[in-house]
Order: C-alpha cells, then sequence, then structure tokens
C-alpha cells in the first residue's frame, strides 16, 4: 500500500483531535500560505501540483481557482461536503476521521481565492457529524487557526457549516449554491459559472471535500512531492470507495492509475462469491457501465484511462457486481434513483426519467420484448445532451451502456412465447 496522504488517520492515531494533528504537520501548510504566499502564489503552487478536482468531473484545481473574477468583492468558498452518490463514502470517512485535514484545507482554498467567508455543505443526513465539524471550527478559532487576524496576520477568515435536507442534486454546484442561499435546490444556467457569479451573485470557489483535503501536504510538503504519486496527467492519490460483491468492501487511498485489478482483488479480496466480475460501475450509479474483462480489470484508475476505457472515474466510487446480476435489475435501481432525484426544472430529465423508468417496468413485465428494448433505447436518446444539467446525462449512460454492453441481458426470454 503507498503512503496515504489522505487516510492518514488510520495510521497515525489521535490525528483526528488537534493536538494529534499539531503533531504531524497540521496548519503549517495554512501557517506557510497566509505568512509567506501570496494568494496568487498559492494559486501557482496548486496549479504546479496538477491537482484535479476528486467531486466527479477532475478539473485542474488550481486552474478553477484562477478564473475568479478579477477585482470582485467579496468571495467566498464552499467545500461541497453533499456526497450522495450511491456507493460513495470517502468524503464521511475524511471528515470522521481527520477533520483538521479538510478544515485547513478549506481556509487554505480561502486564503488563495481571497474570501473572508467560507461554507461546508453537508447532505443532511450528516446533521451529527456537522455538529462535529463545528465543535473543530470552535477548536481552530480558539488555537487562533480561524477568526479575525489570523495568526497574526491581517487575513481575516470565518468556516460555517450548513446543512442540506436530503436531496442528491445539491450536490451539483449551482443547485447546491441555490439551497444554500435558502432556495430550492435546482441548478441554475451555467454559464456564468460559479467563478464569476456565485453565492449571492459574486465570485464563488466550489471544490470537494477530499480536493481541499489534499491542500495541507501540497502546501508543507510542495508541487513535485506531489507530482511523485499517480500518473503524469492525473497526479496524487485518490480514495476508491469500493462496494458490491467484494470481500472486503471500503475505503482504499491509492495513486491514481493503480489498476481496477489491483483494487478489487488485492486489496478488496476479490469477489466475496468467488464468481467472475461480470460488471464495473466505476462512478457509482452515474457510471458508464463496464464489462468485467481482462482489459478493464487491467485499466489503470485514473481520468483519462477510465476515459478511454468507455467510462469515467467521476467521484471513484467503484461497484464491482459479479455474474450472479442481471443488468435488467441493475438499471432498474439505477433509473428509480434517478427518476426520485431529478429535481423537475427541464423537461428531458423530469419526463425521461420517468419514462426511462416505466419502460424498464415495462420491459420486465413483457419478458424483455425486443420492441421494449427500443422504447428505453428511444427514451435514452431522447434524453442525451438535451438536458440542463448533468443529472440528466447520469440517468442515461448507465441504461445505454448496460443494454448495448450486455446483450444478453435483454434479449427476449421468450418464456411466453409459442
Ligand atoms: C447531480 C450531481 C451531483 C453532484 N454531487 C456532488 C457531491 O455530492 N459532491 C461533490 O463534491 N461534487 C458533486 N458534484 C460535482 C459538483 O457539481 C462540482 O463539480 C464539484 O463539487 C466541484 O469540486 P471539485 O472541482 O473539487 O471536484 C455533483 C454534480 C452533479 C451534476
Ligand atoms: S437535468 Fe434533471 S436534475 Fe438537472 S435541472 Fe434538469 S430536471 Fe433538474
Amino acid at each position: 500500500m503507498a503512503e496515504r496522504l489522505l487516510l492518514r488517520h488510520r495510521d497515525l492515531p489521535g490525528l483526528g483531535e488537534l493536538p494529534g494533528y499539531q503533531a504531524h504537520e497540521g496548519f503549517e501548510g495554512l501557517r506557510k500560505a497566509v505568512m509567506t504566499m501570496t494568494p496568487a502564489q498559492v494559486i501557482d503552487l496548486v496549479k504546479a501540483s496538477g491537482l484535479r478536482g476528486r467531486g466527479g468531473a477532475g478539473f485542474p484545481t488550481g486552474v478553477k481557482w484562477s478564473f475568479l473574477s478579477p477585482g470582485v468583492f467579496p468571495r467566498y468558498v464552499v467545500a461541497n461536503a453533499d456526497e450522495s452518490e450511491p456507493g460513495t463514502f470517502k468524503d464521511r470517512e475524511l471528515m470522521e476521521h481527520n477533520p483538521f485535514q479538510f478544515l485547513e484545507g478549506v481556509a487554505i482554498c480561502a486564503y488563495a481565492a481571497q474570501a473572508n467567508l467560507a461554507y461546508v455543505y453537508c447532505r443532511g443526513e450528516f446533521w451529527d457529524l456537522a455538529h462535529r465539524l463545528e465543535e473543530n471550527l470552535a477548536e481552530m478559532g480558539r488555537a487562533g487557526f480561524l477568526g479575525a487576524r489570523l495568526l497574526g496576520t491581517d487575513y481575516d477568515l470565518d468556516i460555517r457549516v450548513h446543512l442540506g435536507a436530503g436531496a442528491y442534486i445539491c450536490g451539483e454546484e449551482t443547485a447546491l449554491l441555490e439551497s444554500l442561499e435558502g432556495r430550492l435546490g435546482q441548478p441554475r444556467l451555467r454559464p456564468p459559472f460559479p467563478a464569476a457569479k456565485g453565492l449571492y451573485g459574486k465570485p464563488t470557489v466550489v471544490n470537494n471535500v477530499e480536493t481541499l483535503a489534499n491542500l495541507p501536504l501540497i502546501l508543507t510538503r510542495g508541487a513535485e512531492w506531489y507530482r511523485g504519486f499517480g500518473t503524469e496527467k492525473s497526479p496524487g492519490t485518490k480514495i476508491f470507495s469500493l462496494s458490491g460483491h467484494v470481500a472486503r468492501p471500503g475505503n482504499y487511498e491509492l495513486p491514481l492509475g493503480t489498476p481496477f485489478r489491483e483494487l478489487i482483488f488485492t486489496y478488496g479480496g476479490g469477489t466475496s462469491s468467488g464468481l467472475k466480475v461480470k460488471a464495473i460501475m466505476p462512478a457509482g450509479a452515474s457510471s458508464s457501465i463496464l464489462p468485467g474483462t481482462d482489459e478493464v480489470l487491467d485499466t489503470p484508475m485514473d481520468y483519462e484511462s477510465v476515459a478511454a476505457a468507455g467510462s469515467a472515474l467521476g467521484s471513484a466510487s467503484v461497484i464491482v457486481m459479479d455474474e450472479s446480476v442481471d443488468l435488467g435489475w441493475v438499471l432498474k435501481k439505477t433509473s428509480e434513483f434517478f427518476n426520485h432525484e431529478s429535481c423537475g426544472k427541464c423537461t428531458p430529465c423530469r419526463e425521461g426519467t420517468y419514462w426511462m423508468l416505466h419502460a424498464i417496468e415495462r420491459l420486465e413485465h413483457n419478458r424483455r420484448s425486443v420492441g421494449d428494448v427500443a422504447l428505453l433505447r428511444s427514451v435514452a436518446a431522447g434524453m442525451q445532451g438535451k438536458c440542463l444539467c448533468a443529472l440528466g446525462e447520469f440517468s442515461v449512460v448507465p441504461v445505454v451502456t448496460g443494454i448495448d454492453r450486455f446483450q444478453a441481458d435483454f434479449r427476449p426470454d421468450g418464456r411466453d412465447e409459442p
């Protein structure tokens, strides 16, 4: 197992407490940033590290920060702790067990963005965790790492925790901002992007919890050190949330570029049943589904290689399915989820997710008739590229790739045929 940069609490007992955290480079990154660097230098360092957003899209973090509208203030930073993708449970572990590394990351990001106020937006079910984060923030304030003139500099920062109300769509950054402003959580039309017009119409950085938790060590140990992990285009380590038919599900922090085979067999212990891997969803319910072929199992898990294999790394919630699984059942589950979570703002997704689920149920009822598969395909095609936000697109990809790549599961079963 490579060195853990994020799940360090597993190797360093006491890291979750402020003294324990301080004993292991805690707040040295923030100290270095605010005492010896300008915000622009912090942005350049993060750009040089090659860190990419861990919330799903893999967008380069420093580049995103450099898009903030120049000269417009106040600015805000929002940590996206909505973590609602089925199969993703990494941000929760980070916040529960290594909270100060995450919160220090929020503070470093805020300094780079020249923001004096940052929010941590937690999914509604994290109410207990949100309460603990508030206690962690109070401790940071008492120790001088937050508040007015932090660490004796002329920089002021406040971080507040906000609880959502349990909607998957509120993980989408513009719906999140609507929700944070007290409105119904529905996505905004983009552009403008949050870096230009975000929270309260002001320049805003939205970053995922895991992205932010990388910052303290990048600041203390440097960009070159960070680039020593992972691949050239996807540097660093990544937390893979492994679930499904594996003997040892859980979070595994590994260098980006580690093959699926190593995650599933070396760390996950292979399938719990001993059956072959039939399918892999690399990005939770929002995945293009990959077949469990040798070629796929040997694919390195980095942003480019998983895309080239016909899927996306996303938030790296790797769901493994063995040969006992019927893809028709899987598509029903993903379609139920997206039909339930569609916010209803745009017609292709509001109607499409409903009809897609309806077509899948009809498929089951009619013993997988060829006509029903064609109907499902046509509903999916009617949505692709036409939805206001990525949720609509997410709902389509498992369906289309499930039908195309696992055709045997969608052949008429002939039970009713004469
Ligand atoms: C439907 C939907 C749900 C999302 N859920 C999350 C989430 O729970 N957490 C998250 O960090 N990003 C989520 N995202 C991605 C965010 O919109 C955004 O890209 C991300 O927070 C940016 O942070 P990053 O650059 O650090 O990855 C979601 C996107 C969509 C379309
Ligand atoms: S694609 Fe779906 S979730 Fe996104 S805005 Fe349209 S209805 Fe809402």
